[in-house]
């Protein structure tokens, strides 16, 4: 099976091994990848984007710019976790390759439209690209088979203690996108946190001479410091690709479909999903007369890491010549 997709990214450490995961995956056709302000701010995503597409050697893809910031609230971004360039200060150099004239929800649209089937929408970043391209052309959902979309999380956040990055960043766009009636896969951080690089493998791959597997040691190996109590410290999650490894390997992944909704109140707990995941339903009409159940989505809620990590490293990787070749 082949998957046609389009990717909306805000790269981002993760987001770049996102990317030269799916330009390599033999079933993934990558039709175009749109950019949004997120982890960084756009000029230095698209920078980015396009460099990792020279590192690894992917085709000519059509690269766009999207949405500057959030549909509704301006928001920080997360450089203190992808570094100030977004890449960790890996030093890529700039690329030749040259930007779409479009923008990212044109040639969106455009790639819905030309495909022969319905694309899938694999999102890794704040979803206002997305939001704006269904409020756009509200026709294009028909075009769409899936929305997955690294978001939200059934239990802890990261942004703050209950919301994950992607969502608190624009939680209106993700309310829109929730609320679209499309099939979605939601990739939070119940999954997220848990696909980490074994040390050892960072040092073979930081030690390589072949440019992904080089690459890849480099962002693995970024260290971050604690804005609250400057501690320095190691994350090396796969992260973004993980949801590209659920869409062509869900047999790695629990699913659950669950009602989830998007908290929009300002407050703590703004930015939010909110996944429902009592045994059983409609308490709430007892109690608020008129409730409407909330839209489903297929949240993934548990992984196998070896299997994850063999996918995502065997598809990058010489693993057998191990990474130094
Ligand atoms: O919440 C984790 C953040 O880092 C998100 O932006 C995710 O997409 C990754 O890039
Ligand atoms: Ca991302």
């Amino acid at each position: 099976m082949t998957y046609g997709v389009i990717l909306d990214v805000d790269t981002g450490i993760d987001d770049a091994m996102a990317i030269m995961f799916a330009v390599r995956h033999p079933e993934i056709d990558v039709r175009a990848i749109t950019c949004v302000t997120g982890n960084v701010g756009l000029k230095q995503v698209l920078a980015n984007t396009l460099s990792i597409l020279d590192v690894a050697d992917a085709p000519q893809i059509p690269v766009a710019a999207g949405a500057q910031r959030p549909l509704v609230a301006a928001a920080r971004d997360a450089s203190w976790v992808h570094g100030k360039d977004g890449l960790g200060g890996i030093g890529l150099p700039a690329s030749a390759r040259e930007l779409s004239p479009l923008h990212a929800v044109e040639l969106m649209h455009r790639e819905l439209l030309a495909a022969d089937e319905p694309l899938t929408i694999v999102a890794l970043a704040p979803l206002t690209n997305v939001a704006l391209l269904l409020r756009m052309y509200p026709d294009a959902a028909q075009r769409i088979a899936r929305i997955v979309f690294m978001g939200g999380s059934a239990s802890v956040g990261n942004a703050t203690a209950v919301a994950e990055f992607n969502i608190w960043h624009d939680p209106e766009a993700a309310a829109i996108v929730i609320d679209s009636g499309i099939p979605l896969t939601m990739y939070g951080l119940d999954v997220f946190n848990r696909v980490a690089a074994e040390a050892d493998t960072i040092a073979r791959l930081a030690d390589a001479t072949a440019p992904v597997a080089r690459t890849l040691g480099g962002l693995l190996g970024f260290e971050l410091t604690d804005p609250g109590d400057g501690t320095v410290f190691t994350h090396p999650l796969i992260g973004d690709a993980g949801a590209v490894c659920a869409l062509v390997a869900p047999e790695l992944f629990t699913f659950e479909s669950r009602p989830v909704q998007v908290e929009l109140a300002p407050g703590f707990s703004r930015g939010q999903t909110m996944v429902d995941r009592r045994a059983y339903g409609g308490e709430d009409l007892v109690h608020e007369p008129g409730w409407t159940p909330w839209p489903l989505a297929d949240v993934a809620l548990d992984v196998d890491v070896p299997g994850t990590l063999e996918l995502f490293f065997g598809t990058l990787v010489d693993t057998a010549g191990a990474a130094a070749s």
